[in-house]
């Protein structure tokens, strides 16, 4: 199964580039960079991977992120990622980061993205696999601190294809970001957003009515509502997936208990996606290879939601 795994051809739609940074090169670019970390070791930092829901994540990823300084930094984590993940069958990502994470602690939007813009051109000479960016935006921050970052972002327009919603769900609905995602889609970016992780179905019927995303990243207690999942069927949205995250962030018990199967077996297009590799144990191939062996999934299925990654992207 692994190697019919790894030999498939994937797309990777939900990965967090600032989630792929390994705890060694969390270390390496500490020293380089002159700052201390709060951990003595890559041992004692891999022990504080336990998670019991999405916030004590972020709490210790925005953290980790402190280590980002300068534009190699962010090309090197990013081609550690586009190495990995080919090596697993990676042929084309869609990459998320947070710029507010990086331009809050007064690295530039610019150092951000010529780092990333030189990873995606290395991963395309020299391992055959393309890119794309997608800037998303912090719901736990405010509308107008998005709009002044959109601002930063359309000097360089052309290095994304979308913007999306991330960090904490709960209490920060899609609707607080009707109007900067109004913006960005006047200037024809796509869109799409995290919802229906740990927050409500109604989340996601905002994500769709009020942001008008293209996929819903995650969704998975869309599940909840059955009016909600007949639309995601009959309009083929598609739902990106991640099922080692999910279990790593409580939001279901182990892998067994995930919904994928049910979602596909509804006619849902869903697609498997590691979100944060380095700190939720596994990259795009260990994601497929852990869900089809939990949810007994067959050849043919596997080969779906494949070729619905492919579909699913903006290429
Ligand atoms: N959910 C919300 N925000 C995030 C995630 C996630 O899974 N990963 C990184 N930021
Ligand atoms: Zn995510």
């Amino acid at each position: 199964m692994r190697e019919f795994i790894e030999s498939l051809p994937k797309a990777e739609l939900h990965l967090h580039i600032e989630g792929t940074l390994e705890p060694g090169l969390m270390f390496e670019l500490a020293s380089r960079n002159g700052i201390a970390l709060r951990y003595p070791s890559v041992e004692a930092l891999r022990a504080a991977y336990q998670f019991s829901d999405l916030q004590s994540f972020l709490d210790i990823y925005y953290e980790g992120a402190g280590v980002l300084q300068k534009r190699e930094d962010f090309a090197d984590m990013a081609m550690a990622y586009f190495r990995k993940a080919s090596s697993q069958g990676l042929k084309h990502a869609e990459i998320f980061f947070d710029p507010q994470t990086h331009t809050s602690r007064g690295i530039k939007y610019e150092t951000v993205v010529r780092g990333l813009r030189e990873a995606q051109e290395r991963a395309k000479s020299e391992l055959g696999v393309t890119s794309a960016l997608i800037l998303c935006f912090l719901r736990h921050l405010s509308e107008d601190e998005a709009m002044l970052t959109l601002d930063e972002a359309l000097p360089f327009r052309d290095a994304i294809v979308a913007v999306g919603l991330d960090s904490s769900e709960r209490g920060h609905p899609p609707s607080k970001f009707a109007r900067v995602f109004e913006r960005a889609r006047a200037e024809g970016l796509l869109a799409v957003a995290h919802a229906g992780e740990e927050g409500p179905p109604e989340y996601i019927w905002e994500a769709l009515d009020i942001l008008k995303v293209r996929r819903i990243d995650h969704g998975v207690r869309c599940i909840e509502d059955p009016r909600l999942v007949q639309r995601l069927v009959d309009e083929q949205i598609p739902l990106t997936v991640c099922p080692l995250s999910n279990v790593k962030l409580r939001v279901f018990d182990t892998l067994r208990d995930h919904n994928l199967k049910r979602l596909l077996d509804l006619g849902v297009k869903v697609t498997i996606n590691s979100d944060d590799p380095a700190y939720f144990g596994g990259y795009i191939g260990e994601n497929y290879v852990a869900t089809a062996d939990a949810l007994a999934l067959t050849q043919a299925e596997i080969e779906t939601i494949a070729k619905n990654s492919f579909d699913a992207s903006f290429v």
